[in-house]
């Protein structure tokens, strides 16, 4: 951020309506949000970490999310009666999100369970997703799940039936299943744009996890390449990369995990150490800032632009028009649905 003096005006004008409304508000910051932003939120995290808070903070009347939408949109099927949930830039979105349509998602659920038997198939959905995909997981007695809990969602998925249909990221969804020691032949790809999403009766029948094609760009950048070149140069460093990342990428790092489970990674790293990091570049800038003893280096630059969206300007405009302007609404009908669906990750 550039340390000009309307900068400086603008961040003095959001403290001062922070310190007026006291604990009637809480702003949420995600991880991948600018350091400015970080800096004047109350809390920072996952999406997991801010679904909890959001779900747990009675007091507070106004959340302010500084995230994608589908974050402040969780937040506000979580929310109590009384909270407004609003974002700074309704605009964020996600494009792995927008990969899931609920059209789509409701004929490939249709013609999946035609196939296999009602009851057979638990949907589990990415967090990373919008309320009507959460609501139709919720209605057929699935869960959401984050990048920190997907091995624990698939274990209770398989608990409850015995194959898993999950949505939208195929590559989170597939490192998840690796993990587990799913076989590689019984995690199929659903393309929504080919009949039965690109496979036969006989390939779903025998499939336990299916995995929407959806992905995320700021992710499947990452390349093994860009790991070897790294490699090369550095030889004593550590990868740390994000479960959205290719499976070839994940499997050659060292270690993978949510973006909190990377900002433990480099807090417990001893001093001297060098990490390179495989995720969103402003979580990156802000761990050199905050760990000047260790080297901390990018993978490969990879910005989100959504998340990028959420500045000083915005988030000022949203809190001078504070339960007023951006406000996160859901219908009634698929609040109801989608809320079973969170949680019952919440209560994972
Ligand atoms: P986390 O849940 O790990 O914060 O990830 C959210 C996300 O959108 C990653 O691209
Ligand atoms: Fe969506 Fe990828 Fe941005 Fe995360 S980093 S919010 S998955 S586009």
């Amino acid at each position: 951020m550039e340390n000009t003096e309307d900068n400086k005006s603008m961040i003095d004008k959001i403290q001062k309506i922070k310190q007026e409304l006291g604990n009637k508000l809480v702003i949420l910051t995600h991880h991948y949000q600018r350091k400015e932003i970080v800096d004047l939120g109350d809390h920072k995290g996952d999406s997991f970490g801010l679904s909890q808070k959001a779900a747990s903070d009675e007091n507070a009347q106004y959340i302010v999310f500084c995230g994608v939408h589908f974050m402040a949109e969780s937040a506000a099927i979580l929310a109590k009666s009384h909270q407004t949930v609003q974002i700074p830039d309704l605009d964020a979105g996600c494009w792995m999100a927008d990969m899931a349509d609920a059209y789509l998602v409701e004929k490939a659920w249709n013609d999946v369970t035609a196939i296999v038997g009602q009851n057979r198939v638990t949907p589990l959905v990415y967090m990373n997703s919008d309320a009507y995909i959460k609501a139709h997981c919720g209605k057929n007695q699935g869960a959401v799940c984050t990048s920190s809990n997907a091995p624990k969602a698939f274990e209770w998925a398989f608990k409850q039936r015995e194959k898993i249909f999950f949505f939208p990221d195929e590559h989170l969804g597939r490192n998840t299943g690796n993990h587990l020691g799913i076989p590689e032949n019984e995690m199929i790809v659903w393309d929504p744009e080919k009949p039965l999403g690109g496979n036969t009766e006989q390939d779903i029948k025998q499939a336990k996890v299916f995995l929407w094609k959806g992905y995320c760009l700021v992710h499947t950048r990452f390349t093994t390449d860009d790991m070897d070149d790294m490699r090369k140069n550095f030889p004593d460093a550590k990868i740390v990369v994000h479960p959205e990342c290719t499976q070839e990428v994940v499997k050659s790092s060292d270690a993978v995990g949510s973006t909190s489970f990377i900002v433990k990674y480099v807090a417990d790293a001893p001093a001297g150490a060098t990490i390179i990091i495989g995720t969103e570049i402003n979580l990156i800038k802000r761990l050199v800032f905050e760990y000047p003893d260790k080297k901390i280096l990018p993978l490969k630059d990879s910005l989100c632009p959504n998340m990028y969206k959420i500045n000083l300007k915005n988030l000022l405009e949203c809190l001078e028009n504070i339960g007023k302007t951006n406000i996160i609404t859901i219908e009634e009908s698929i609040k109801k649905d989608a809320v079973i669906a969170l949680e019952n990750m919440l209560n994972l």
